[in-house]
């Protein structure tokens, strides 16, 4: 029996304990719409950390108010939140995961409504902490705001928060950055013919679609240096005729690549409301091993990886570096514990504390 799972892996210079980490799941938990991380994101972040997970990347987090999905996500676009994240990541650190946070712009599809309870449709009115979205062009998300199309300012501004976040996420205590390019955000939107109909620099060609993305990366590694490693997430596919395809998503990867991206985190969808997704057991999986295969460049598979076995397969089988267990860590935080168990890998870090749970 192998225990590919259980091998550390580096990013830079950054190890990692191991191959089984937390991928970015909002919480639409900040009831104040400030931004700034509360007890609960400590509870929950630290608790996945506990649960042995080699990396914690921390939710989709707005790089400006307008950036964020719904008033209630986390942001870091002052100072405040900056020394708030501090607590979230001396917890991840204290539990021997690597901190990550993914840093976000929402685009057209912010200011909705956050993604539990009540569950209403439709763009938040400004009484109730929403904003006016913008977007590459003014094509609206289905059952969404016209999103209003950004200007070569409104883009450098942009550009700009994406590094100012990343300096204050270093500051904040951060070991890896996490980029979102995908699920149908901002940076998607550019990239996809769907939603991007710009006659400018910035719309048309591929390489022009992917212009504003090349360019956060860019100014991020200017801000934060060599030594911070930055994953990109990508929807390898938009899953619709006319959209982002696998072979975009190759020659996208290969710019990334020349730019010094660490790693891809390949997703797909999210662009498009009612795409046919073939949703299954490791449904996305083809995309990443593709990617690796053909680019060389290191990959997180995510997706509907919730066993151990299949787990440790994937990762054995060199179809991924690294598999991200999403839903499943909600339902049980411990799963790398769990994972191990079931492999029978005695964990280093398993904590002692819980010794008599597994005698
Ligand atoms: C509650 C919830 C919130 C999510 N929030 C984000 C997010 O902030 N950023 C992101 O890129 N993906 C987000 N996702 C997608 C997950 O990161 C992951 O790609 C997806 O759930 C598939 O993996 P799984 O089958 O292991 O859950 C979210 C998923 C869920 C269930």
């Amino acid at each position: 029996m192998s225990h590919a799972l259980f091998e550390p892996f580096r990013l830079r210079g950054v190890e990692i304990r191991n191959r089984i980490w937390v991928p970015p799941m909002c919480t639409f938990a900040v009831d104040a719409q400030d931004g700034v991380p509360t007890d609960w994101h400590l509870m929950h972040l630290g608790s996945l950390a506990r649960g042995g997970a080699g990396a914690v990347i921390v939710e989709a987090t707005g790089v400006v108010p307008e950036g964020r999905i719904s008033p209630q996500d986390l942001g870091l676009w002052n100072d405040e939140q900056r020394d708030v994240f501090r607590r979230v990541t001396d917890l991840i650190h204290s539990q021997g995961a690597v901190a990550a946070i993914q840093l976000a712009h929402a685009g057209r599809k912010g200011s909705t409504w956050r993604g539990w309870g009540e569950r209403k449709a439709g763009t938040v009115p400004r009484e109730h902490g929403g904003w006016t979205p913008l977007g590459a062009s003014p094509i609206a998300f289905p059952g969404l705001a016209v999103p209003v199309e950004l200007d070569l300012e409104g883009i450098r501004f942009i550009v700009e928060a994406f590094a100012s976040s990343a300096r204050r996420a270093v500051d904040a205590g951060f070991d890896v950055l996490e980029l979102h390019g995908a699920h149908g955000y901002l940076l998607h939107q550019f990239l996809s013919p769907l939603s991007n109909h710009r006659q400018d620099g910035y719309g048309g060609s591929l390489g022009n679609r992917a212009r504003l993305l090349l360019e956060v990366v860019d100014a991020v590694r200017a801000e934060v240096g060599e030594a911070v490693p930055v994953i990109v997430r990508l929807s390898a596919t938009d899953w619709t005729e006319g959209g982002l395809t696998p072979d975009d998503t190759e020659q996208i990867v290969l710019w990334l690549k020349d730019r010094g991206v660490d790693m891809i985190d390949v997703s797909t969808g999210g662009n498009v409301a009612n795409a046919a997704i073939p949703v299954g057991p490791g449904y996305q999986l083809p995309f990443a091993e593709r990617i690796r295969s053909n680019t060389g460049v290191p990959v997180a598979a995510v997706g509907m990886i919730d066993q151990p076995y299949q787990a440790e397969q994937i990762v054995a089988t060199g179809q991924a570096d690294v598999v991200l267990v999403g839903r499943e860590s909600l339902r049980d935080p411990n799963f790398t514990i769990r994972a191990a168990d079931e492999l029978r890998y005695e964990l280093p870090y398993k904590p002692a504390q819980y010794e008599r749970a597994y005698v």
